[in-house]
């Protein structure tokens, strides 16, 4: 077999079609609650979207991650009963006119999805140094959210569904699922095929809350240095891709 050369084109750049598919990914993946579909996930397609999770970059490739898969009908109801006690409380939390919305909206797939994925973070798994989590101690739990959104868009790309479930008592969650003390559960996640995805956010179309515009969140060198579409290239032509990936 031909040796790959590293710093062919084709190893350093991706082609056309496999940049669009990536944009397509992130750019169509939803959080998912009223769509799913009892249909079972094949195995094989399980494993691809966990490898993605696995692959998932890591401070001092510690990989603290472990996947905790769910298909137990008990189990989803314990952690069930979690979320609407946790939920119950949390609609109070919002004032009258947001909590009538609050209280009209789906928040989890629990129950209808036919599996429950969650990603937990081993703060000990090799020792109490780390390369890179000298300093901020909370890498190793943000290497953990990088599986995740792994996870996430690998599902999306295989046509799942996902939704992250974190209206739940750290607690309840940890009894539920036998989770040992010194293990941080970072995503309950419902998983599963859906009759359809949305276009936009569900809480943009509820009207809960806009997109804000990407121009608005850019500063220059220093924090709350903006710069408008004179000063800088770069806000023009953030401003111009405004409706990215769109046609392109
Ligand atoms: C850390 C995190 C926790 C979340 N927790 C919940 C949740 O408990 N219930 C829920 O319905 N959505 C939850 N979401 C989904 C967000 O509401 C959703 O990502 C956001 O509204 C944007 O929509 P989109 O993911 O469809 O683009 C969570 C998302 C993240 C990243």
């Amino acid at each position: 077999m031909e040796k790959k050369d590293p710093q062919h084109q084709d190893q350093l750049f991706f082609s056309d079609d496999e940049r669009h598919g990536l944009y397509k990914t992130i750019f169509n993946r939803r959080d998912v609650r009223g769509q799913f579909k009892p249909d079972p996930i094949p195995d094989d397609v399980l494993s691809r979207v966990l490898y993605a999770a696995h692959h998932a970059p890591s401070v001092g490739f510690m990989q603290p991650w472990n996947f905790v898969v769910v298909r137990s009908q008990q189990v989803k109801q314990n952690v069930h009963s979690a979320f609407v006690e946790a939920n119950d409380k949390a609609a109070d939390l919002f004032e009258t006119e947001k909590s009538k919305t609050y209280r009209s909206l789906k928040l989890e797939g629990i129950l209808e999805s036919p599996v429950n994925i969650c990603i937990t973070c081993d703060r000990q798994r090799t020792g109490p140094n780390v390369i890179g989590r000298t300093s901020m101690k909370e890498m190793d739990l943000y290497s953990s959210v990088c599986a995740v959104q792994n996870f996430w868009l690998a599902a999306r790309a295989e046509g799942l569904g996902v939704g992250w479930v974190s209206i739940v008592e750290r607690k309840a969650l940890k009894e539920a699922l036998a989770i040992p003390s010194d293990i941080v559960p970072i995503a309950y996640l419902c998983v599963g095929y859906v009759s359809h995805f949305f276009d936009k956010p569900e809480l943009e179309t509820a009207g809960w809350l806009k997109r804000t515009p990407l121009d608005d969140l850019l500063y220059f060198d220093q924090w709350g240095e903006q710069r408008n579409t004179e000063e800088d290239t770069l806000v023009s032509q953030v401003v111009d891709d405004k409706h990215f990936p769109g046609e392109w």
